[in-house]
């Protein structure tokens, strides 16, 4: 029913922005946050690894711990949900994809220009100038290393370490990313949050703007999260299923 609902809504729509969190990736076998804690997210607690305090107290353990989610990200595949966003992005007439995810899967399954909004684990940068470094560390030698400490390279012109291109806790987010989103967020008639705990700002405000601009926001998650009450529709079920199933609805005879 609120398939049918969230269909109907969806191919009407002129202006659409779709949120992502890390239950997008979750079917590609990219672990979340928050949940379903495996392998070194058992061992460490993210929230304590993303911090510039813990890379400057012990840059190996924090770089080989991007390593490794680097790794696995190159080896995991987008699933049918980041292809049914880019079947949509296909047949709307506006779109704006903003993820807080740091993969490179919305790219890959075909999303033209997603807005990261927590960086991404493709662009190191140095942890001096923030410029991006010319050379690019080998990830397979990280995934030999998986679970292990990994020094930070050097930045070639500076000689400081080279950091992860993610915002930690405690950062700013990209200044011409956020003001997009949430000018998008703003002026869009419908908004999609999927796979996302929605308690991390100022992420976490891109679905509050839209629905306090009127927008109709249809959330996507196997779990209740505190968008539910921000939700006009709650589809209880995973990203990989729901959203395919929404693109049929809404575009019969059209495959994401
Ligand atoms: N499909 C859809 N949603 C799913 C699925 C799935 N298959 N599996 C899990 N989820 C949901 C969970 O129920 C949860 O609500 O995805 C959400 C994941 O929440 P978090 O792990 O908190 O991830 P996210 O919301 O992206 O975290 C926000 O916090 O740690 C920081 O910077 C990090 O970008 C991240 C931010």
């Amino acid at each position: 029913m609120e398939t049918r609902q969230a269909a109907g809504v969806l191919s009407e729509a002129r202006r659409v922005v779709v949120f992502t969190g890390a239950g997008m990736s979750a079917e590609s076998g990219v672990p979340t946050f928050r949940d379903a804690l495996t392998g070194l997210w058992a061992r460490f607690d993210a929230e304590r690894l993303a911090t510039p305090e813990a890379f400057h107290a012990d840059p190996d353990l924090v770089w080989g711990w991007y390593e490794w989610r680097r790794a696995r990200v190159r080896r995991a595949e987008p699933n049918p949900g980041h292809l049914a966003v880019a079947a949509i992005e296909a047949r709307v007439p506006a779109i704006t994809v903003v993820t807080q995810n740091v993969d490179d899967l919305h790219e890959r399954a075909g999303s033209q220009a997603p807005i990261h909004l927590h960086g991404s684990l493709f662009a190191p940068r140095c942890a001096g100038t923030g410029a991006h470094p010319a050379t690019f560390p080998d990830v397979e030698a990280a995934m030999a290393a998986e679970g292990g400490r990994i020094p930070p390279p050097r930045c070639a012109s500076c000689g400081a370490l080279v950091r992860p291109g993610v915002v930690w806790f405690g950062e700013t987010l990209p200044e011409a990313g956020l003001t997009a989103a949430v000018e998008a967020a703003a002026s869009c008639d419908v908004l999609l949050t999927v796979g996302t705990s929605g308690v991390v700002h100022p992420a976490a405000e891109i679905p509050r703007i839209a629905a306090g601009a009127g927008a109709t926001v249809i959330q996507i998650n196997p779990e209740p999260t505190p968008l539910d009450r921000v939700a006009t529709l709650n589809l209880r079920g995973p990203a990989a299923k729901v959203l395919p199933a929404v693109v049929a609805a809404a575009w019969p005879g059209v495959s994401a």
